[in-house]
This record gives C-alpha cells, sequence and structure tokens, in this order.
C-alpha cells in the first residue's frame, strides 16, 4: 500500500526534462545529500532530469550501498573549511541552484552552530560568489518558536540568507516519518507505548522522505515557492502522539497499551541538568538534549497562527501522499525500515 501509493505520487510528477527537452538541464548543487532528506531530495532532483552534484564529507565512500546517490555527480569537500568548499564549487561552476540539506548528526549546541549556522552561511556566500541564482534551504518548522540551541542557528542561517539577495526558499517540515516510528519495535516486543502527559499534548501532520525530497525539488520551478518561507506538513488531519500509539496497536492487533511519562518529571530532570551545567560544563550537552526531549514532547510540529498565537494546523500547509499509517504497515510489513540515527527526534 505504501509502495503503491509512493508511485502514485511518482506518476504524477512532471520531470524537468519534460519540460526543457532543447535545453541542457539546470545544474544543480546539493548540500547534506547523504542524510535522510538529502538523499530523498537527490532522488527527487535527478527524477525531474536536473544535472545534480552532491557534495560529500573527503571521507565519503560512493561505493557505500547505504547511501545511493545514483544519477548525481560526486563531489568531495569539507563543508567546515570555507577554502575547501569554495575552490570545490569554484572548479566545479557553474550552478544555477544550491539545496541545502545540511544538519547538524547530534544537535549539540556546538555542532549544531557549527554546521546549522557557520557551514550554511559559509555555503551562501561560496554561493553567490560562484554566481548561484537560488538557494533552498532545508529547516525546521520549529524555529518559529526557538528554544534551543538548534534552532537560534538555523534561524540565524535563515536570516544571512534572506539578507544575501540570493533568490530563497527557506523549508520548514513538520515531523519526518522516521522520528515517529521509533516505538514500533518496542511495541512489537510487548512493551507499552510511551506518552508524555496524557499523549494529547502536542500534534502535527508528519511527511514523508520522498514527498518532502519532491516539494524540495518543486522550489526549483515553481515560482509561487520562491523568496517565500515554506512550512510544509504530509497530507490529512493532525495527529497526536496517542492517535499514532492507537493506530499502531491496531495495525498489530493487539489491545493498547499506554505507559505515561509525566512532563513535570521531564521538566525536572531538564531544570536539574540545566543548573548542574553552571557548574559542571561537561554536562552542556546532556542538558540540551533534556530540554529537546522537552521541547517536543510539549511543542506541536504544526504551524502557529499569528491571529492566535495557537499551534493549528488549517494553517500548516500540505504536500504529498504518503501518510504515517501506510508506513507504519510497511515498516511492519517488513517493506520499508526505520532510520535511526543520533539525530532523529529533532
Ligand atoms: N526529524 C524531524 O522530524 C525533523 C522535522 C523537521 C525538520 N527537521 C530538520 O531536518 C534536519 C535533519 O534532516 P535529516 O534527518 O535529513 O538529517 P541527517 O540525516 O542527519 O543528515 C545530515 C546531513 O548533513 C551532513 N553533515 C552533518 N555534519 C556534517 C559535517 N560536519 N560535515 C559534512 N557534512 C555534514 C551529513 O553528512 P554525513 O552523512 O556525512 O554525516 C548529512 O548529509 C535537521 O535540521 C532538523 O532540524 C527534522
Amino acid at each position: 500500500m505504501f509502495a503503491a501509493l509512493c508511485g502514485n505520487a511518482l506518476s504524477a510528477v512532471t520531470t524537468k526534462s519534460d519540460q526543457t527537452s532543447t535545453h541542457l538541464p539546470d545544474r544543480i548543487l546539493v548540500l547534506g545529500a547523504t542524510g535522510t532528506i538529502g538523499r530523498a531530495t537527490t532522488a527527487a532532483l535527478v527524477r525531474r532530469g536536473y544535472d545534480v552534484t552532491c557534495v560529500v564529507r573527503p571521507s565519503f565512500d560512493p561505493k557505500d550501498a547505504c547511501t545511493d546517490l545514483t544519477g548525481a555527480a560526486i563531489m568531495h569537500a569539507d563543508v567546515t573549511d570555507p577554502a575547501s568548499l569554495r575552490n570545490a564549487v569554484l572548479a566545479a561552476s557553474p550552478f544555477d541552484a544550491l539545496v541545502s540539506c545540511l544538519a547538524s548528526r547530534n544537535g549539540a549546541p556546538q555542532d549544531a552552530w557549527a554546521i546549522d549556522h557557520q557551514a550554511t552561511v559559509q555555503a551562501i556566500k561560496v554561493a553567490k560568489a560562484a554566481g548561484v541564482k537560488h538557494f533552498v534551504l532545508l529547516s525546521a518548522i520549529c524555529v518559529q518558536k526557538p528554544r534551543l540551541a538548534f534552532q537560534h542557528a538555523k534561524l540565524a542561517a535563515e536570516q544571512a540568507l534572506v539578507a544575501s539577495g540570493l533568490t530563497y526558499s527557506i523549508v520548514r517540515p513538520t515531523a519526518y516519518f522516521k522520528s515517529l516510528a521509533g516505538q514500533i519495535s518496542r511495541v512489537q516486543q510487548g512493551k507499552p507505548y510511551l506518552l508524555f502527559g496524557d499523549g494529547v499534548l502536542t500534534a502535527c501532520t508528519p511527511i514523508s522522505d520522498r514527498d518532502l525530497g519532491e516539494y524540495l525539488a518543486s522550489c526549483l520551478s515553481n515560482p509561487a515557492l520562491k523568496n517565500r518561507i515554506l512550512p510544509i506538513g504530509g497530507p490529512g488531519p493532525a495527529l497526536t502522539p496517542r492517535t499514532q500509539g492507537e493506530h499502531l496497536f491496531s495495525l498489530l492487533g493487539c489491545p493498547a497499551k499506554f505507559k505515561h511519562v509525566p512532563v513535570g518529571m521531564m521538566r525536572g530532570i531538564a531544570g536539574m541538568l540545566n543548573a548542574a551545567s553552571r557548574v559542571a560544563p561537561s554536562l552542556s550537552a546532556k542538558a540540551e538534549f533534556a530540554r529537546i526531549g522537552l521541547y517536543y514532547a510539549t511543542e506541536s510540529m504544526l504551524a502557529i497562527d499569528p491571529d492566535t498565537g495557537r499551534y493549528d494546523r488549517d494553517a500548516t500547509p500540505s504536500t504529498g501522499q504518503d501518510t504515517l499509517f501506510d508506513y507504519y504497515s510497511a515498516v511492519i510489513n517488513g517493506e520499508a525500515t526505520v532510520e535511526r540515527g543520533d539525530h532523529s527526534v529533532f
């Protein structure tokens, strides 16, 4: 079913080569192409007929079977080293657009500022110097209510892009499927589904990697997505964690069993770690991870309606056709796997 839905979504895609069969395809540079959304975006760009070049770490081996970038050229450069990126990009110029799916792998404050901000700002400068016209930036919907280091780093990068004079598309997605699938295996082992509070404190409209990749690629050809900040979610109603758990139990054919984690306890742990990190700076990364956990336990991944100041499903644009519950079915049936990294919760 999941595969069938994806197939339908794909058949609706108009390829770039359809549109420009008599011209050379636009040349697109992709940063962060080896990540979850970077891979999906690279695949979407290749399907659309663009001439795609992916910047990967110097240590990346193109034969790595886990990271399929078929159809794209590979360029090795260190995005944290301005000279390395500049020299590589200028040597292979010209490029028409740059799509950045770069993100800190662990979300710790130092890494977030190094990658989500500094490397991204450097990429904006390099793009400008190399004559790139359009910069598409993968950001996150949670930056609308910034409390965490990585959110401040992303916002500062967004601001640098808007100020750069380049045409920009800043894409702020809701929750990814991988971030909402971490409990499938524990429930399959007969354990209860963990809920923060009563499980209805938050909600989101999850978006699949493939649908988000298509959306990022469409920023290049759709004039309505240029010079805009673009919150974006997947199709269907907003889902609370409780609804996600209930549906998972019904797919597995067993009665729902929940364990409630009090939000007050999370607040207490986050507060204690925060205080402890002031005297023992080595605890500051742990304190930030506790704050990240608390944030996602209490804040929805939906756009905030500016009139009410509340999270609002109707204010959150949707794209694509893939649903979280079809993905759950695909995982349960062994047709899809859950990608879990340091970074899959935010
Ligand atoms: N999880 C969610 O539900 C969610 C929802 C909305 C928005 N977001 C946002 O989406 C982003 C995460 O996207 P994702 O899951 O696709 O990320 P990801 O899988 O962690 O990929 C990160 C990419 O950045 C690259 N990168 C990181 N550090 C690097 C370094 N030092 N040098 C070179 N490359 C580096 C990685 O390269 P390597 O492969 O070489 O490490 C990889 O290509 C985050 O910004 C997050 O805030 C997440």
